[in-house]
Formats: C-alpha cells, structure tokens, sequence
C-alpha cells in the first residue's frame, strides 16, 4: 500500500484534489482558492521566474489572511515547472525563497532531466514535496527507479493540454502503472490520475482504479479565478460538447506561432478549430500561420470568430456547463465522488 500523502497536506480533505499547474491559466487567484477549499492549488510557471514569483508572493498574503496556517514548513500551495522551458538554476532560487509544499515537475526533453531536477528542488528547499507527472507505464518505472519522487501523477491521454504521446485513458493507465510499480519494488510511490475528470464520477472512477486522488486541469477553465488572456476562450470550452470528438491532441497548435518549442515525444490536446481543420485539408504551414496571426490581432484574440487560436482543453471539456467558483468546484468533485462511489456498490 502506497503511504498515505496526507501527513504532508494537513489541511486538505479526502480525496486529494489539486488543479493542474497550467502555466499561464492558473496564478495565485486559482491556486489559494484551490488550497482553501481543502484541496492542494497549484501555480503554472513557464519561462518566466518573475511572474512565478510574484504569484508567490500574492498567494502567501491571501493564504495569510485566511484560516489556512502558514506557519509550516512549507506553504500550502504547488508550483509546476515545463521542464524543458525553464532554466533549473531560475526555478530553483523561486523554491528557495517561498518553499511551495509541492514542486511537480513534467515534460523533460529526456526522462533522466528529471533526477537532475530533483537533485535541485531537494536542495533549494528540502521539506518540499517533489510531484513527477508522467504519460506511460514504463516511462513512470523508469522515473521510479531513476529519483523515486513522492508521488506519480498518471497523466491520461484524455489530458487537456500537452503530454506525453501517445498514451493511454485513466482506466487502464492507473492500474496497469500500480501493479508495474509495485512488482517493480515501489509500493509506496502514491498515484495521482488525471487526465478527463470533470465531475465526482471522474474522481470515483481514478480511486476505484488506484489513485490516491486526482489532478484536474480542463475543469478549472470554467472556474471565476483561471486566468484568461480572453472571455472567447471560456466561452468555447463552456459550449464544447462530445469531448472526444470536439478536442483533439496535434502537434499542429504548437507551429502556428513559429516552429514549435516543444521536445519530440508531446503533443497538445485542444479544441478541433479552424487551424487544425485546415490542416488536415492539407493548407501549409506558412498559410496557416499567416491566417492565425491575422486572426489574434482581432479583439477576441483568435478565440471567437472561426477560431484559430489554441484553446487547449481536455475530453471532459463535455461535461462542463457553466462557470463557478473554484472552491465550489472542489467541493463538488469531492462529494461528487463520495455519492458516485455509494451508488456505484449498490449496484454490487
Ligand atoms: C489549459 C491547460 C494548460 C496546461 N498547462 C500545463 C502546464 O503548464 N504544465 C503542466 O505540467 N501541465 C499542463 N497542463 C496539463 C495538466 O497538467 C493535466 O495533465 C491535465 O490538465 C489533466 O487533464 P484534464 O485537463 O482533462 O483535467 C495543462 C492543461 C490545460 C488544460
């Protein structure tokens, strides 16, 4: 039996609920919603350590101001680092300086970029836990015996957003990396699942599977504090139906801005828009760049209209009907489950 994660998040609440770490998307404003809600809030860090920092420091004063103790170790809220976008030295001294609970790393260019990172994290600040989401079985075997994380967060192919490709759906991913785990001799190394849960059935389904909890995304793009560089872009994901036929993964969205900055090996899942349907059409890539940058010089940024700007979502993006305060979501997801899981065994 895997040991249980809930020494390390006092405050939180069973089952573990943390929001992805989508850079750009979920700040300060998400992540202490998240946290006061009883569930783990992470912030997104990209490129710039700057940003990060200040998110940082906005969290600790909301966090300070509510009845969420500060006065541990660590403060009650992640961070999440792209690997391959962000220098280790420049993410390092963030996490020296505000000692996030949780640092969770993904998307390295090569899987042992991981044990060098974590070498980093646990020296910048050693009472951090260090999270490694990953896409495979075997890729998470591997990552098990090259740094033995805290905790593997099991990242479905339903995932909005980049990840690994191709890969698996949460039913047979989970349970399949547990028993590799254990028969690997890791037993211990927690298992988050994400990747398509969008409501308390989701989470019930993750659990039954092994999970000890969940990392959602794609569900907080429809929460009052994600931010949005658009209103266009919460509106598609509010009117996006058929999660599995509205969104797709491609490597297409990542070239429309100029050649793509991600490592081999990732693709993006998003809404089907206009640029990936003229890509499949066979328009090239210089036509369908220039139709993109005409159309994010418009007031709604390439969002609204035939919609040629990335909305990245996952396939649960479905089940989502209207947006609510991310602490509502958090309770929801949590109760949902509970309600999910009774109705589940009285059907046994
Ligand atoms: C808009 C968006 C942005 C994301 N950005 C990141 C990121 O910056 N770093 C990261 O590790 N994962 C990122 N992800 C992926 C999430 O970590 C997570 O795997 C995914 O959201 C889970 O699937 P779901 O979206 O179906 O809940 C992003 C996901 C979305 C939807």
């Amino acid at each position: 039996m895997p040991s249980s994660i809930y020494t390390h998040y006092p405050w939180t609440s069973r089952p573990l609920i943390a929001n992805a770490p989508m850079a750009g998307f979920a700040g300060s404003r998400l992540a202490t919603a998240v946290t006061i809600a009883g569930g783990l809030g992470f912030i997104g860090a990209a490129v710039d350590m700057g940003i990060l920092s200040t998110q940082l420091e906005e969290a600790t004063s909301v966090l300070a101001g509510s009845h969420i103790s500060t006065t541990g170790p660590t403060l009650p809220i992640g961070v999440g680092f792209l690997i391959f976008a962000a220098k280790v030295e420049d993410a390092a001294a963030v996490v020296a300086h505000h000692r996030p609970a949780t640092i969770l790393l993904s998307c390295p260019p090569e899987p042992q970029d991981f044990a060098f990172w974590i070498k980093a994290m646990h020296a910048a600040s050693p009472e951090s836990r260090i999270w490694i989401q990953i896409a495979g079985v075997a890729a998470a075997v591997e990552v098990a015996q090259l740094c033995s994380p805290d905790v593997l967060v099991l990242q479905a192919a339903d995932a909005g957003g980049h990840g690994g490709s191709p890969g698996a759906g949460l039913v047979s991913l989970v349970p399949e990396t547990r028993d590799a785990l254990d028969t690997a001799g890791f037993p211990n190394i927690p298992i988050l699942g994400a990747g398509g849960i969008s409501e308390g059935r989701g989470v019930a389904a993750a659990l039954a599977c092994g999970a000890e909890g969940v990392l959602l995304g794609t569900v907080f793009l429809a929460s009052r504090e994600v931010d949005l560089s658009s209103k266009e872009y919460q509106q598609a994901v509010l009117e996006a139906a058929d999660g599995g036929i509205s969104t797709v993964r491609a490597t297409i969205f990542d070239e429309l801005l100029g050649k793509s900055i991600w490592p081999a090996g990732y693709d993006g899942r998003a809404l089907a828009n206009s640029s990936y349907n003229d890509y499949l059409d066979g328009v090239g890539i210089e036509e369908l760049r220039r139709r993109h940058a005409d159309a994010v010089t418009g007031l709604d940024k390439g969002f609204g209209g035939e919609r040629r700007a990335a909305i990245w979502a996952g396939s649960g993006v479905g089940l989502l009907k209207e947006v609510k305060a991310a602490g509502d979501i958090v309770r929801e997801l949590r109760e949902g489950c509970k309600v999910a899981l009774d109705r589940a065994y009285s059907r046994l």
